[in-house]
């Protein structure tokens, strides 16, 4: 890294990097004069090819483009009205000729596979054309999505489209703030009379949802959305929603309480290729239910016959990208195929010469380079999660700060799914001339999202992925190597709306060799728990015979059976228990679930559930600035005086926040991040009514730590773990080593007397799992699967990360 071989600054590693670029511009500038910019980015270039070189490969031919876009001129567009120009965007889209043949296909028969490129226009119009052709009179249009953002942000760009037609019925949307119990209106939304542009309005009662605005009357309503979404812990629906985006986690559960789709009459599972589990299930469910006449008598015997009515009016839709189409056809007794044309102009292909070491940091380089030796159009870099698309960010930052005005603006955008609603919708906003954008995201915007504009991939090769072993009943989140056909994919993005270029931070040969055709459903590589209690409760008891796409492997569903019997969730018959039915119903994982079922026992079912949301929203709760760290570290400590551990520590957090009525200064002054406190407030709000209906009483004793800490263990008895002299543990089952997260803020894991889990759960450890080193070790209890694993794929050394919600 360093090239005088010194170890460098260590508080900033890249200031050398820094200062040397800077001295090779000055260089530059120095030899082709001040103004000459062009021969000083020519030098620049010089400088980063000097690191990484590409060699092109192929140059993949597009389908041939018509281009039937005229090119509008600013002043016409500007003319236009906005909404005028959104319903002539759509029928530009590559969707729109086919629009009657489609809906005459999906009039004939139950279930359609449709294929068609991103971009083409399936997730934002296909809804919208069913609402038209009359689809949602006898019921809703539900459309899945395999990831929150997508969910959200299509629905969003849909109401926009469909805000449109219903222009006079939407007159501006005002957002609740939980704080000041006050409805704020944004200033582009007119306010009521009297108030004046921003002004407040204070309700009577707290609630989460949107409010809509009454020009005329001046009145504000909540908002009923026509178009609404859905994801776990917060709906945006309301009984007016006729178009229903929504994770496909969701539908699963909707299913749970309505096994007819009863509210619906087409149902569009979409990004089917990505093989979610959630999706898996969904599949296996609507086949053996008896929608379909198709299917109705073979797999009578299995489902829940006497639940689910005959709906041969429902329509089923399968859509996707990249679809192994026959696949899912034959799967669906040879559904009809629906191909929707793409447009690809051509995508030039480069791969390194040599395997990156670094990719973070190749694919830094790789912007750079690209912003300064290539022609105007924005980049897109396919990363694994936040953490990495934080610190690319920083690096990027860090190296462009000191060239000021010497290259155009670099706008750097992340998009990830704990990102504000109102920055995620930067990504979509047209780039400014002269400047170049550059869209740092996760596998989100493979398929999922549509960023216009895109005429550069960078593409390092990875993803995160789920892993399970079923032996140790471990899961990890690994970043994995991605298969040829997301490489395929992801350089795709590139040649939307011209041709494109694409640069792999790997060789060919790494392409060709190395990378498997597909990516390998999420059924067979995940922990099966919580899949197998949500069918049981189905009234699905032979999960051998189950008619799954692919089948999950007997290993991990005997796992999953074992666990959910250790948890008391089934009987030795494996039927589900009265435990097991309530467990069901929180849409959490079976061990957190349990916790709070236990919690009921132990009296403390209000603690319980608040540690249960602060969990829930990850690991995002504190705020670590990088110039008051110390600060941060401070302030945190706090909360863990008496060392409490780590989940006792979060229900401090969560109740001192309370105890200040919910303050923003509060958390301000704590390092503490006020949109996910908001967060969990709002998830233990509905924790807190679905104890309700599964008939536990609320019930609080903050005093008695080990009554709190025995609910937190007779959930996550499966994951205890002895700590080592070297400071790793190993699991108390399988003896297995495992680190907590080294970057992860909170590793939480929580301390506990080796005798409870004895008591706990006897079936499970006997006194000699835990005696025998009792005095010299402390025991800790790891939960929710915070645990790091070293692994050893395909030659390169990859550490996981920590498992996180979604
Ligand atoms: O689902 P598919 O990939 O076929 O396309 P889509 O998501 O329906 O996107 C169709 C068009 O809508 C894209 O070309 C985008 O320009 C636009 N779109 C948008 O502007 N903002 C969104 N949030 C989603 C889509
Ligand atoms: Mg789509």
């Amino acid at each position: 890294r360093y090239r005088d071989g010194s170890a460098g600054d260590k508080m900033n590693p890249f200031a050398e990097q820094e200062a040397w670029e800077d001295h090779q511009i000055q260089k530059a500038t120095l030899k082709y004069g001040s103004k000459n910019k062009k021969q000083i980015s020519d030098d620049y270039q010089f400088v980063f090819e000097d690191q990484i070189e590409f060699i092109k490969a192929t140059v993949e031919e597009g389908d041939k483009f018509d281009d039937e876009l005229a090119t509008e001129s600013l002043e016409e567009s500007n003319a236009k009205s906005a909404l005028e120009k959104l319903q002539e965007d759509r029928k530009t889209l590559p969707i729109y000729p086919y629009r009657d043949e489609l809906l005459k296909a999906i009039n004939d028969h139950q279930v359609i596979i449709i294929v068609g490129e991103t971009g083409s226009g399936k997730t934002t119009q296909i809804p919208q054309y069913l609402h038209e052709a009359g689809y949602t009179k006898h019921g809703k249009v539900g459309c899945t999505q395999p990831r929150r953002v997508a969910a959200m942000s299509v629905a969003a760009r849909v109401s926009q489209e469909m805000g449109v037609k219903l222009g006079h019925e939407v007159c501006g949307i005002c957002y609740y703030s939980q704080n000041s119990g006050s409805v704020a209106f944004p200033a582009n939304v007119p306010c009521p009379k009297g108030l004046g542009v921003g002004g407040v309005i204070t309700l009577k009662e707290p609630c989460t949802a949107i409010f809509q605005l009454h020009l005329e009357t001046s009145e504000v309503e909540k908002f009923q959305p026509l178009v609404g979404y859905s994801i776990r812990f917060e709906d945006c629906t309301s009984n007016k929603t006729v178009l229903k985006y929504m994770t496909d986690g969701m539908l699963l559960r909707e299913f749970l309480g309505e096994p007819d789709l009863a509210g619906y009459s087409v149902v569009m599972v979409d990004e089917a290729h990505e093989r979610t589990l959630s999706t898996d299930i969904l599949f296996g469910l609507v086949k053996a239910s008896r929608f379909f006449q198709l299917y109705s008598y073979n797999s009578f015997n299995i489902f829940m016959d006497d639940i689910a009515r005959f709906r041969p009016d429902l329509k089923l839709l399968i859509s996707s990208a990249t679809l192994d189409a026959e696949k899912f056809s034959d799967y669906f007794d040879s559904a009809p195929i629906f191909k929707i044309p793409g447009r690809r102009f051509p995508v030039e292909i480069h791969y390194t010469k040599a395997p990156e070491a670094d990719y973070l940091d190749a694919a830094v380089v790789t912007v750079l380079q690209i912003h300064v030796t290539q022609p105007p159009g924005d980049i897109l870099i396919f990363l694994t999660g936040q953490e990495e698309i934080e610190t690319a960010e920083e690096i990027m930052r860090q190296r462009t700060r000191g060239l000021g005005t010497k290259i155009a603006e670099l706008i750097i955008c992340p998009i990830y799914a704990n990102l504000p609603t109102e920055l995620q919708a930067k990504i979509f906003e047209p780039t400014p001339e002269g400047a170049r954008k550059v869209v740092l995201a996760t596998n989100i915007a493979e398929t999922s999202l549509t960023i216009d504009g895109i005429k550069y991939v960078i593409d390092p090769g990875f993803c995160k992925m789920n892993s399970y072993n079923p032996r140790t009943g471990m899961e990890s989140l690994l970043v994995t190597p991605i298969s040829k056909a997301s490489a395929m994919q992801r350089a795709g993005r590139s040649g939307r709306t011209g041709p494109g270029k694409c640069f792999r931070l790997y060789t060919a040969y790494n392409y060709l060799h190395d990378l498997e055709d597909n990516t390998i459903p999420e059924i067979q590589r995940t922990n099966l728990a919580n899949v197998v209690l949500t069918l049981k409760s189905l009234g699905i008891h032979d999960l051998i015979n189950f008619d799954f796409m692919d089948p999950p492997p007997s290993e991990a569903l005997l796992k999953a059976l074992e666990l959910l019997f250790a948890l008391s969730a089934l009987n030795k018959l494996g039927e589900l228990t009265k435990v097991g039915r309530r467990m069901a119903e929180f849409p959490l994982d079976p061990m957190l679930s349990k916790m709070i079922v236990a919690s009921d026992k132990y009296k403390c079912s209000d603690e319980i559930i608040s540690i249960a949301a602060m969990l829930s929203v990850g690991n995002s709760i504190f705020y670590r600035p990088k110039d008051k760290q110390v600060h941060a570290d401070n302030a945190r400590m706090n909360f863990h005086t008496g060392n409490v551990g780590d989940h006792i520590a979060l229900l401090k957090v969560y109740n001192s926040w309370k105890e200040t009525n919910y303050s923003t200064q509060w958390c301000y002054e704590n390092y503490i991040q006020v949109r996910s406190m908001k967060r969990a407030r709002d998830v233990r709000d509905q924790l807190e009514g679905l104890l309700e209906r599964v008939e536990i009483e609320l019930s609080s004793s903050p005093n008695d730590l080990d009554a709190i800490k025995k609910s937190i263990t007779s959930g996550f008895f499966p994951h205890s773990a002895r700590l080592q002299k070297n400071g790793s543990y190993k699991t108390v089952k399988h003896s297995q080593t495992v680190h907590i997260h080294p970057s992860s803020g909170l590793s939480q894991v929580t301390e506990l007397k080796p005798d409870w889990l004895v008591e706990i759960a006897p079936h499970y450890y006997q006194m000699k799992d835990v005696e025998d080193r009792m005095l010299s070790f402390s025991l800790s209890l790891c939960v929710y699967l915070r645990a790091c694993v070293r692994v050893l794929l395909k030659g390169l050394n990859i550490i996981a990360v920590q498992a996180c919600n979604e």
